[in-house]
């Protein structure tokens, strides 16, 4: 691997949010120097000094173990990246743009006019963002433009796939590397840099620069696809009294269908599922192709049904009104094993609850600080218990695992009322329902 040999690259990643510090640390941890750069001197500061800035599971110990080696550190200052790298990963944020469906590609395109005036020698730019296609030609010639070593740098994309709460093991072992290029020395700089995760027995698509950009919105259409599928089959299921858990069950034993997210329930929130299929039929659309994806307003419009018929559940179980209420809403991140809210679909629902007159208590093992502070106006709790207390009913919005292990008894000794709406369909109806509770869950009788 080159890290080893005479000219190891050097490599700066750009932004280090949930991507970007992952990819960082993980390539020091790989052997690499990496200098890892962001505008907030917070962030940088606290990397520094070793701490991850937001909840991921395995990363604090190996920001550790890469500031140990020496390889790694972080600045604010992109006259520094431009004189010490090879190689330059973007992984800035594409949010959703407010007011619209498309992606904001301000962070983008100000890394890029910042970087691109120090880059004074042969050099890779490496896009990892999730952008609408086109970005990449765009940006090169806005690079090359900039750049005083003008045509000598180049531009390559790279889509990262990593999931939340997976982020070390998809960066360390990801299923595939895509390496969408314009040179074959742009693809010997890519393969070198990945060459420790390659010899691991990833495989590798080389392509063109659009394929790659566009690989990342298909694989995540298809996942909120699938996700949307199986929560359109729970409506069904609710119409006709069938189940769509068991449902689930029966078809995921069909290989070509696969049981991998085709969980139903509350569906997919999240930093990339929602805005990724907005911005991917926006995008489709100003190219003259968005009848070939017009089915993903219909997945979108699905998924935010399932917040819309989880606030009807609890509303029914409060024996029709929810004026007054008292709601324990379990969970407020997108998923479990993150503290992240983007777009979660707990929030959503607790807000609506409180909209529609409910007294709604939140508690989450690890999102209660970014919940808290998006969200002044609900109350909080620091337990299961005390969310609980007094409650009437109690609905389960992330399945995380402390409320998979909650004894309904009890539970119940805390309670009002002996409600419970499965938002996540992770608890066994039988076991509640034994123990004397109402159990409601989406898509199940
Ligand atoms: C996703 C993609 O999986 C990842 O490859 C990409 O790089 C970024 O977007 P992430 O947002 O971390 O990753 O979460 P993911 O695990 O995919 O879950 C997305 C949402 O779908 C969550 O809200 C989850 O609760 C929901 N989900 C997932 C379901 O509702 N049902 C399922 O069967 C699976």
């Amino acid at each position: 691997m080159s890290a080893g040999s005479a000219q190891p690259l050097r490599l700066t990643v750009i932004g280090t949010g949930y991507l970007g510090a992952t990819h960082a640390i993980c390539m020091a941890v790989l052997g690499f120097e990496v200098l890892g750069i962001d505008v907030s001197q917070e962030k940088v500061d606290r990397l520094n000094a070793g701490e991850v800035p937001f909840f991921e599971p395995g990363l604090p110990e190996q920001l550790a173990k890469a500031l140990d080696s020496g390889r790694l550190r972080f600045s604010t200052d992109y006259a520094e990246a431009g004189a010490f790298g090879d190689l330059h990963f973007l992984c800035v944020g594409t949010p959703q743009k407010p007011g619209s469906d498309a992606a904001d590609m301000t962070y983008v395109d100000s890394a890029v006019t910042s970087l691109a005036p120090y880059l004074d020698r042969r050099a890779l730019v490496v896009g990892k963002s999730t952008v609408p296609v086109g970005t990449a030609a765009r940006l090169t010639a806005l690079l090359q433009r900039l750049a005083p070593a003008g045509e000598q740098v180049e531009l390559a994309w790279n889509p990262e796939f990593l999931r939340e709460g997976y982020a070390v093991e998809d960066t360390l072992r990801p299923d595939r590397l895509v390496f969408g290029t314009s040179s074959a020395w742009a693809e010997e700089q890519l393969r070198t840099a990945f060459a420790p995760v390659i010899e691991g027995g990833t495989p590798v698509v080389v392509t063109d620069l659009p394929t790659a950009e566009l690989v990342k919105v298909a694989a995540n259409s298809f996942l909120a696809t699938k996700i949307s599928y199986i929560n359109a089959m729970a409506e069904v299921c609710e119409a006709t009294g069938a189940d769509v858990h068991d449902l689930a069950a029966a078809l995921a034993y069909d290989d070509r269908i696969g049981g991998r997210f085709l969980k139903p329930g509350l569906g997919f929130g999240g930093g990339c599922l929602p805005k990724d299929i907005r911005a991917f039929a926006h995008r489709a659309e100003e190219l003259g192709v968005g009848q070939a994806v017009a089915f993903l307003h219909e997945v979108d419009a699905i998924n935010r049904r399932r917040r819309a018929r989880t606030v009807d559940l609890v509303r029914e179980l409060a024996g029709g009104s929810l004026e007054g209420v008292r709601v324990a809403a379990l969970g407020a991140a997108f998923k479990p094993n993150s503290d992240d809210i983007r777009d979660a679909p707990a929030l959503d629902v607790s807000v609506s609850l409180r909209r529609a007159g409910a007294i709604v208590r939140v508690y989450d093992p690890q999102a209660m600080d970014n919940a808290r502070r998006s969200y002044p106006e609900l109350d909080y709790a620091d337990s299961t218990m005390e969310a609980a207390q007094d409650a009437d009913v109690v609905v389960l919005l992330t399945e995380w695992n402390e409320f998979r292990e909650i004894e309904p008894d009890a539970l119940a000794a805390v309670t009002a009322g002996r409600g419970i709406v499965d938002g996540r369909h992770a608890l066994d109806p039988a076991t509640w329902r034994a123990a004397g509770w109402t159990y409601r869950a989406l898509g199940r009788p």
